[in-house]
């Protein structure tokens, strides 16, 4: 798992596993933000962690070719982005093609990027939500594989909706891994948009 902050996601990610709601190992989690909150969470579930600091590298390819030498030596099978705010190089993609799985706190494609809390209230929508997708080399464009609706309420500033979607993500990043565990993961194209589309079928 790659994380830069809270770690929230993580951290459902990690209790649905202690009480076996999630058939999953995380093998490591890495992240570029020394001191966040997402590492302490890791060590305190026990799991290796490796902090690289993105500044520390020259550019973004160099980072990343760092951060796949640590996944590979993991040997990790999926790749979970858990709020990890940093733009992946297409050569990482291609190191995990289809397996490189993002949370993204709305419902795609509507308001991708950092701030999608705010520009679902901003826009008046009446639903929000979540969404987890598969990463191609867009943003926040990949094929999805769940969502969850949220509710947007009378009187919601952009902290409320934040964490009434937060609750929503941690429900729905562990469903989904747990179907992607138990099913064979499906890329068709769309005949009309030409998009990939991600389904799944029982093992
Ligand atoms: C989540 O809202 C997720 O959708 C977005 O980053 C946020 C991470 O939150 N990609 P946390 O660090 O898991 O609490």
């Amino acid at each position: 798992m790659l994380a830069s902050g809270n770690g929230s996601n993580l951290q459902a990610i990690l209790d649905a596993i202690a009480v076996g709601r999630l058939q999953a190992k995380v093998e490591v989690v890495i992240c570029n933000q020394p001191g966040a909150r997402a590492l302490q969470r890791a060590r305190d579930a026990g799991v290796d962690t490796r902090c690289i600091p993105h500044r520390d590298y020259a550019s973004r390819e160099q980072f990343d070719q760092t951060v796949i030498a640590a996944l590979e030596a993991a040997g990790v099978e999926w790749v979970v982005l858990a709020g990890f705010m940093r733009v992946l190089t297409p050569a990482f993609l291609r190191q995990f093609p289809h397996r490189v799985i993002n949370i993204h706190p709305a419902l795609l494609p509507s308001f991708t990027g950092i701030h999608a809390v705010r520009q679902a209230l901003h826009h008046g929508v009446k639903v929000t939500g979540c969404t987890v997708h598969l990463v191609d080399e867009g943003i926040d464009s990949g094929p999805i594989l769940g969502q969850a609706a949220v509710p947007v309420l009378e009187g919601d500033d952009e902290a409320t909706l934040a964490a009434r979607v937060h609750v929503a993500e941690h429900q729905l990043f562990v469903d989904t891994l747990q179907r992607l565990a138990n099913h064979d993961l499906i890329i068709t194209r769309d005949a009309v948009s030409g998009r990939e589309i991600a389904s799944l079928r029982p093992r």
